[in-house]
Order: structure tokens, then C-alpha cells, then sequence
């Protein structure tokens, strides 16, 4: 994992459940002391008594990634605990679906609510913002860093009933490429990967025909598993993947194609 004696320090947020918590699971077997951000604070605690019971190194906290002074505190005590920051996993998110305006016969019978939209941009793109932003410096200092964030394949190609959560998955896109090529020159990559359909919580209010047909159309003919996208993080997040930056992997059994 590192040519260091020493472990590298990850930060994984949303990392109480579904692929958050299979990636500090996966990070923390590769040998990486995990801190794992969550704004459910029990799940995060969960993660690390088991990493920590299966002999690894973690710190749970409760974070709020769309607060910047939670994400500038979470770093600073990361930093006070370990020294030092090397890889953050922008994982968290949440969805808040709606139609952008609604019809039933002839007429409008609802739409997204502005407050539907800013939810999910402030947690999707803003809490990417904040995080990177919260441990930016530390990683500029130290002349090293892996910055994984995550975006969506509904941001190459939309989805019905999701504008605000393409948009932010869209924008994480978009900031990466603008990361990398600022903060290059200080051994830090910015990159992105786009999982397709992963069976979590997320997509449980899915309706089994939407899902069947999703698989369907999944060349590889089945869903995700959170692991599938921890494999993508930790590639990334490898110190020998240096020569990789601004790029949006897609981990989708070729749904996109
Ligand atoms: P999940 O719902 O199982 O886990 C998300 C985690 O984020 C939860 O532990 C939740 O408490 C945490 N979280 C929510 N808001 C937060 C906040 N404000 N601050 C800190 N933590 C917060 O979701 P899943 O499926 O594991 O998703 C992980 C990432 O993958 C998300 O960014 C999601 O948008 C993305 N993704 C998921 C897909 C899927 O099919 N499951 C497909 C494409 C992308």
C-alpha cells in the first residue's frame, strides 16, 4: 500500500453504511488508519469497533459535510490524532427526488421545492467542497494526497426525477478536474468515480420493475455490491497511482455503455 513505515491516514465520509462503510472495511485490511465521518454517529462507531476488533486502526465522528466548521474541526482532529491526512474518500450523499414540474392530466400537480434542491446540493457538492477544502492544507504541506470523491453515472447521462442530484454529481466532476490541476504540483490527485447502480439503503425505495430493468441493462448482468466501488476508491487512493488525475472512473458493469 505505501512505501512509508508508517501507515497513511484516510478519511472516508459516509462511511457508516453501504459503500462508505465497505470502503473503511477495505481500507483499514490494506493497512490505512481510518477515520470514518458520519452524521449517523452510531453506524460510524459500529465501523470502527469492527475494524477495530479485527485489529485495525479507525476514529469515528459525527460530521455533517455540508457544515464547514464540522469538516474543519473532523480535520483538524484527524491531524491531532495522526499527524497527518492522506487520502480523503468524498463519499457521503443523500437523495430527495422529485420531477422538475409535475403534470397529471393537463396540470401541474407539483415540483422539486427549492428546499429539495438545496438539500442535496449542500450535502452532494457542498459537503465535497467543504471536506476537500478542510483538508487541503494538511496534504499541501505534507507534499502528498489522494482525493477520491463521488460522483454518479446518472451525472454522464441524467435521470428522470433527480435535476438536483445530477447537478451535483455533475459539479463534483466539474471540481475535480479544476483540483487537479491546482493542487498537481503538490503530489496531490483529485479524482472521481462514478458508480452505477449499488445495492445500499440509497436505492431500497426503488421499485423492483425500475431495478429488474436496470440489471437488464447492465452488461455484466447484475448490481453492484459496495465492495465493487471500495476496489475503485482504494486504486485511486493507492500511492502508486500518481500519474492519475482529474479522471471520472465509472464502476457500473458497463451500464453506460
Ligand atoms: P448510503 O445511504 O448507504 O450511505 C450514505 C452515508 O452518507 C450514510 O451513512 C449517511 O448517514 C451519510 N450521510 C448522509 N448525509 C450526510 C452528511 N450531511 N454528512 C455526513 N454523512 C452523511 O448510500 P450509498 O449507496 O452507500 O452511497 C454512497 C455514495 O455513492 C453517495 O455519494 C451516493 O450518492 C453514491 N452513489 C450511490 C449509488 C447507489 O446505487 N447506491 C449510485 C451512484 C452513486
Amino acid at each position: 500500500m505505501t512505501s512509508t513505515n508508517s501507515p497513511r491516514i484516510a478519511i472516508v465520509t459516509g462511511g457508516g453504511n453501504g459503500i462508505g462503510r465497505a470502503t473503511a472495511r477495505m481500507l483499514a485490511d490494506a493497512g490505512y488508519a481510518v477515520a470514518v465521518w458520519d452524521l449517523a454517529e452510531q453506524a460510524a462507531e459500529e465501523v470502527v469497533s469492527a475494524i477495530t476488533a479485527a485489529g485495525g486502526v479507525a476514529i469515528a465522528r459525527k460530521v455533517d459535510v455540508s457544515k464547514p466548521e464540522d469538516c474543519a474541526a473532523a480535520a483538524a482532529a484527524v491531524v491531532e490524532r495522526f499527524g497527518r491526512i492522506d487520502v480523503l474518500i468524498n463519499n457521503a450523499g443523500v437523495v430527495r427526488d422529485g420531477q422538475l414540474v409535475k403534470v397529471k392530466d393537463g396540470q401541474v400537480v407539483g415540483q422539486m421545492s427549492a428546499e429539495q434542491f438545496q438539500f442535496v446540493l449542500d450535502v452532494c457538492l457542498k459537503g465535497v467542497f467543504n471536506c476537500t477544502q478542510a483538508v487541503v492544507p494538511t496534504m499541501i504541506a505534507q507534499k502528498y494526497g489522494r482525493i477520491v470523491s463521488t460522483s454518479s453515472v446518472v451525472a454522464l447521462y441524467g435521470n428522470f426525477g433527480q435535476t438536483n442530484y445530477v447537478a451535483a454529481k455533475a459539479g463534483v466532476i466539474g471540481m475535480t478536474r479544476v483540483w487537479a490541476r491546482e493542487l498537481g504540483r503538490y503530489g496531490i490527485t483529485a479524482n472521481v468515480v462514478a458508480p452505477g447502480f449499488v445495492a445500499t439503503s440509497m436505492v431500497e425505495s426503488i421499485p423492483e420493475k425500475v431495478l429488474k430493468s436496470m440489471i437488464e441493462h447492465t452488461p455484466v448482468g447484475r448490481a453492484g455490491q459496495p465492495d465493487d466501488i471500495a476496489r475503485a476508491y482504494l486504486f485511486l487512493a493507492d500511492e502508486k497511482s500518481s500519474f492519475i488525475t482529474g479522471a471520472t472512473l465509472s464502476v457500473d458493469g458497463g451500464s453506460v455503455l
